[in-house]
């Protein structure tokens, strides 16, 4: 309910945040199939931040989904709103002068341009990370792609519920037959050469 309730502004904006902290924020928001790197390559790149001086602060999926958004499902109202709120989230970090690294699935393009409305398109960068369903489904690193196809798991993403492919990501990292630090390298270097 945001009835009744007055927005206050505060002293310290985030352009003075982003001064203390001498960097510029956004939010790099990885989509991509279950097991196709995204949090793997997210924290990789995270670290490279790290090492170079950026404050930064990463959300996945996984583990919101057991704090915050606990108790929502994988229907698509209950991810719409998981991103729904994931974004809010973000959108705050901006506001803190971080740079927020995001690791969702976030299946559909209209999910993900709700995600870009809220955030904000200038400070939204996008990174599909580009790993074949079949790779993903070999890996299986959490047993779920199993689960799924024996219908122990319902609404699946790539299996028995739709993953769409973004049509022009800022970045797409094609996983396949590459290193975890050559894929988080394409991420570094798009963020380090087009961001400054
Ligand atoms: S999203 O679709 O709402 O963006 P999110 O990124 O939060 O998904 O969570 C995805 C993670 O939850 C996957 O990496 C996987 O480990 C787990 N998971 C459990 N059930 C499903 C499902 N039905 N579809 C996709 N991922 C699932």
């Amino acid at each position: 309910m945001s009835e009744n309730t007055v927005f206050h502004h505060y002293n310290i904006t985030r352009a003075d945040r982003e001064k203390q902290m001498n960097q510029k924020s956004f939010v790099l928001w990885f989509t991509g199939l279950s097991g196709s790197g995204k949090s793997t390559i997210a924290n990789a790149v995270e670290q490279q931040l790290f090492n170079n001086g950026y404050k930064t602060y990463t959300l996945d999926g996984d583990n919101i989904r057991q704090g915050i958004n606990k108790g929502l499902t994988f229907t698509a109202e209950d991810r719409a709103e998981n991103l729904r709120r994931i974004a809010e989230v973000a959108k705050l970090f901006v506001d803190s002068g971080q740079i927020c690294i995001a690791a969702f699935v976030s299946p559909t393009i209209k999910d993900r341009e709700i995600v870009k409305h809220i955030i904000g398109e200038k400070d939204f960068v996008e990174v599909f990370v580009d790993t074949p369903l079949e790779i993903c489904e070999q890996r299986d690193v959490k047993g779920l792609y199993a689960k799924a196809r024996k219908g122990e798991i319902k609404n699946f993403t790539g299996i028995s519920a739709p993953y769409e492919a973004p049509i022009d990501p800022e970045v797409r990292v094609k996983t396949q037959n590459k290193t975890i630090e050559a894929s988080a390298k394409e991420v570094y270097d798009y963020i380090t050469n087009n961001l400054k």
